[in-house]
């Protein structure tokens, strides 16, 4: 149980929010695992047909807590053994997850904030959302399997848009790339995900399940081998000066300078 994350469930409809408004709903261990857990019980809990992800407050979510990747990079090193990742743990739970889950994303959705919306099965976006894969800004590489499933989504030149440029897209650009299914009023973004919930939560519950396992069967594996072998560069890169320079400026509010490195 987190404070930070607001559990409902309504009829077979669980809603999951992340509740940390005052930093833009930045994730830290505690709301992963929350999360997490919430999504293990609800694969489990036979009431639950249908999940939905938002944001309290205006954003969906501004990614892991930097202070936490700072905090991270600083005192871990690549060659221990038993590094605990919370962000990795909630992504081994989402990415081959078996029941239908939608994403109701308003405002920022940053690093793992977007990258998380690529495992939902349908994501509607406010007119006010912006998505932001902010891996090379950081000095990091992509995670969540993105460099595998980015392009097969959105096609490489998209991708490769998003991923090396490091730029915001707005969410009439995530839904022309075919990265959202919709893009409607910040005010009826909710009933616009709680209606599709429903819809789907009417439906026979075993098809439902069937149709996203079959469609998902053909290249979960690559999926899952591309979000490993990206966190094992990731772990590393998080210590390099490039990353410290980007995260400490970052806490320091100033723009990073990569401009000494080769
Ligand atoms: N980690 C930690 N703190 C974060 C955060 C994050 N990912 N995102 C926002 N915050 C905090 C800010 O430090 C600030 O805290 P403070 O009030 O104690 O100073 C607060 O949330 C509000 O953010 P602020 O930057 O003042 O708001 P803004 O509207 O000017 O900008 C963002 C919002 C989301 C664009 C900006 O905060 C940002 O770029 N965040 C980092 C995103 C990121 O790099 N995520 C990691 C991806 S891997």
């Amino acid at each position: 149980m987190s404070d930070y994350i607001k559990i409902n469930s309504e009829d077979s409809i669980l809603k999951i929010g992340f509740n940390r408004p005052d930093k833009k709903n930045a994730l830290n261990s505690e709301m992963y695992y929350a999360v997490r857990d919430a999504l293990v019980s609800a694969s489990e809990d036979s009431k639950i047909r249908v999940i939905v992800l938002y944001g309290e407050g205006g954003d969906f979510t501004s990614g892991n807590d930097v202070k936490d990747f700072l905090a991270f990079a600083t005192t871990k090193t690549s060659q221990e053994n038993d590094i605990q990742f919370p962000a990795k743990e909630f992504l081994d739970v989402l990415i081959p997850y078996n029941k239908p889950i939608i994403a109701a994303v308003d405002g920022m959705a940053i690093g793992i904030g977007a990258t998380m919306t690529m495992h939902c099965d349908l994501v509607y976006a406010s007119t006010e959302a912006k998505f932001h894969m902010p891996f090379v800004n950081l000095g990091l590489n992509p995670e969540a399997g993105t460099t595998f499933f980015l392009p097969k989504l959105v096609g490489y030149h998209n991708a490769a848009e998003i991923l090396l440029s490091g730029d915001m897209i707005t969410s009439q650009r995530a839904y022309e790339m075919g990265f959202v299914n919709g893009v409607v009023k910040q005010s009826e973004l909710m009933d616009v995900a709680i209606n599709k919930a429903k819809r789907i939560a009417e439906l026979a519950p075993t098809p439902v399940r069937l149709a996203k396992q079959m469609m998902k069967e053909h290249f979960i594996d690559q999926l899952i081998e591309a979000n490993q072998n990206e966190f094992n560069s990731f772990v590393n890169r998080m210590s390099s000066p490039e990353a410290l320079e980007a995260m400490q400026a970052f806490m320091q509010k100033r723009k990073p300078d990569f401009s000494q490195f080769e």
